[in-house]
């Protein structure tokens, strides 16, 4: 397995250090209780207003029937690499408030709430997650008879990180990749936008 650890500035939690999407997975079931847990996670986010406005589709290797139509939502590039997942996921948001069919604004921040809490609860349990902007949204809205506020935002490939042996050069070349992020200083601002806030340059002893 490559060396993904996150190269960080400052200390943070082990698992948020850990965690990286791989572009190749262990041929290795997820025992259900623990995907269960990983919704339990996503269900316990924070939502506005409590709505939480997210849904997901599933579909385990185990049932080759729905596991093939889930696939065929991905977008093609997706679906190469995707297709080692034992469980692959569909995120769906509901646009809407339920209560009152009004534009709920936070819904796709709270999905990706969920979505944060599920990929921190995956890592807690070794499992990866490689999240997915890549899908078909029309094609999973006909097939599963998604309703009409309601949308396929994001897929989700789940589990073990596998071996990239096999893997052709250039999905080699990204599993292997090292992870970058754009430093503190470039997006926590202070007195207007684009002046770093001044305790971002500073180095503390902890460190
Ligand atoms: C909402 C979202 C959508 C993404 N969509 C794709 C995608 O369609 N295809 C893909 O290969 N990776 C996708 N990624 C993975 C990102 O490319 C990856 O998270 C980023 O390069 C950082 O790498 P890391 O997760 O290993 O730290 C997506 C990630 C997120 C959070």
């Amino acid at each position: 397995m490559p060396d993904k650890k996150a190269p960080t500035d400052h200390p943070v939690h082990p698992l948020i250090e850990a965690r990286w999407s791989p572009y190749v997975f262990a041929d290795r079931p997820v025992p259900e209780a623990d995907l269960c847990s990983l919704f339990e996670a996503a269900r316990w986010a924070a939502s506005s207003y409590n709505e939480q406005p997210w849904g997901y589709i599933v579909a385990a290797k185990g049932n080759p029937a729905q596991y093939e139509a889930l696939l065929s939502c991905l977008a093609e590039g997706n679906r190469l690499w995707a297709k080692t997942a034992p469980v692959l996921v569909l995120s769906v948001v509901n646009l809407k408030f339920a209560r009152n069919g009004k534009e709920n604004r936070a819904a796709m921040h709270d999905m990706g709430l969920a979505a944060g809490n599920l990929v921190f609860e995956a890592s807690a349990r070794g499992l990866s997650v490689h999240q997915m902007i890549g899908i078909l949204p029309d094609r999973a809205k006909e097939i599963y008879a998604i309703p009409e506020d309601l949308e396929a935002y994001t897929g989700l490939a789940i589990g073990y990180p596998g071996d990239a042996a096999g893997l052709p050069d250039a999905l080699k070349e990204r599993n292997g990749k090292p992870r970058q992020r754009k430093p503190l200083r470039d997006f926590v601002c202070g007195g207007k936008w684009g002046d770093p806030s001044p305790w971002v340059l500073k180095k503390f002893a902890s460190e």
